[in-house]
C-alpha cells in the first residue's frame, strides 16, 4: 500500500504540481492561505536581534518570504528547506533581486537536515504540516527545538480540520470532492492537488504539534484561524 507520508511520495507530488501550485492554492482557499502566511509571520515573538538569521522550513515556492521581510526588513538571511526540486525551482524563478542574496537553497528533506544547532533566530514554517504523521511531527518539534538559538522564535500553520464548525461538512466537501474534480478537469486528470483533503482530514489540528513542541521545552500559543480552518502555533525557546 503508498505510504502518502514517505519524504519520496511527498516529493514526487510536490515536484508534478509545483508549476501550478500558487495559483492553486490561492483560488483553492479563495485567498485564505495569503491572509494565513500574514497571520503567521504577526504570530513571531518579536525577534531576539536586530539582523535575524532563520529559517524557512518547507517553504516551498517562497510564497512567506515577501510579508515576513515587509514586517521584519532586517532579516539578514533565510535557509529555505524543502524537499522537492521543483518547489525550489518556482521560488528561485520568482525571487526578485532585492531579496535573492538573502536566502539560501538547500534541497533536503526537513527532518533529515544538517542544520547546526543552536543558530536560528527564528523558523517559520507555512503549510508544511499536513503532509508529516504524528510520529513526523513528534521529529520535527525536534528539530525546532534543536536548530533555535537560546531566545530564538518560530511561527507554524496549517491548514485544519475544523471541528465544531456548523459548516466543516460543506469544506470538507470542497476539499474532498469539489476540488478533485476542479483539478481533474483543468489540470488534464492529475490528483496531486486532490490529495489535500485526505492530507487536511489526517492532520486535525496544530494542538497535536503544540504538544510536541512543549514536550521538547519551547513557549508555545496556540491559535485557531477562521473557525478552525487553519490552525497555528508560535513561541519562543527559552533562554
Ligand atoms: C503545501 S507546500 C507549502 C509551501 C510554502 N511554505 C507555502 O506557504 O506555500 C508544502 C511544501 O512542503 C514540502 N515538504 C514536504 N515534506 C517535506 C520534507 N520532509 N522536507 C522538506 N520539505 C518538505 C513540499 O515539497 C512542499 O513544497
Amino acid at each position: 500500500m503508498t505510504d502518502i507520508y514517505d519524504p519520496a511520495f511527498v516529493k514526487d507530488v510536490f515536484d508534478r504540481c509545483g508549476r501550478n501550485y500558487r495559483w492553486w492554492s490561492m483560488v483553492a482557499s479563495f485567498g485564505f492561505v495569503a491572509i494565513w502566511r500574514r497571520q503567521c509571520v504577526s504570530a513571531l515573538p518579536p525577534m531576539p536581534c536586530e539582523r535575524p538569521h532563520g529559517v524557512d522550513m518547507m517553504a516551498g515556492t517562497g510564497e512567506v518570504w515577501g510579508p515576513l521581510i515587509r514586517r521584519h526588513p532586517r532579516i539578514a538571511s533565510i535557509t529555505a528547506i524543502d524537499i522537492s526540486t521543483e518547489m525550489h525551482r518556482q521560488a528561485v524563478a520568482r525571487l526578485h533581486r532585492s531579496r535573492s542574496d538573502r536566502i539560501r537553497h538547500l534541497e533536503i528533506d526537513a527532518l533529515a537536515n544538517n542544520l547546526p544547532t543552536g543558530t536560528a533566530d527564528f523558523l517559520i514554517s507555512t503549510f508544511g504540516m499536513k503532509t508529516f504523521n504524528a510520529a513526523q511531527h513528534a521529529k520535527f518539534a525536534v528539530e525546532v527545538a534543536r536548530v533555535l538559538k537560546p531566545g530564538g522564535v518560530f511561527a507554524i500553520i496549517e491548514a485544519s480540520d475544523p471541528e465544531g464548525w456548523p459548516l466543516r461538512s460543506l469544506y470538507l466537501f470542497h476539499l474532498e470532492k469539489v476540488l478533485p474534480w476542479i483539478e481533474y478537469l483543468f489540470l488534464r486528470g492529475a490528483q496531486d492537488f486532490a490529495m489535500i483533503g485526505q492530507y487536511t482530514r489526517n492532520f486535525g489540528d496544530c494542538s497535536g504539534l503544540a504538544e510536541e513542541l512543549r514536550g521538547q521545552g519551547l513557549e508555545v500559543t496556540f491559535r485557531r484561524h477562521f473557525f478552525g480552518c487553519a490552525t497555528s502555533v508560535a513561541g519562543r525557546k527559552p533562554g
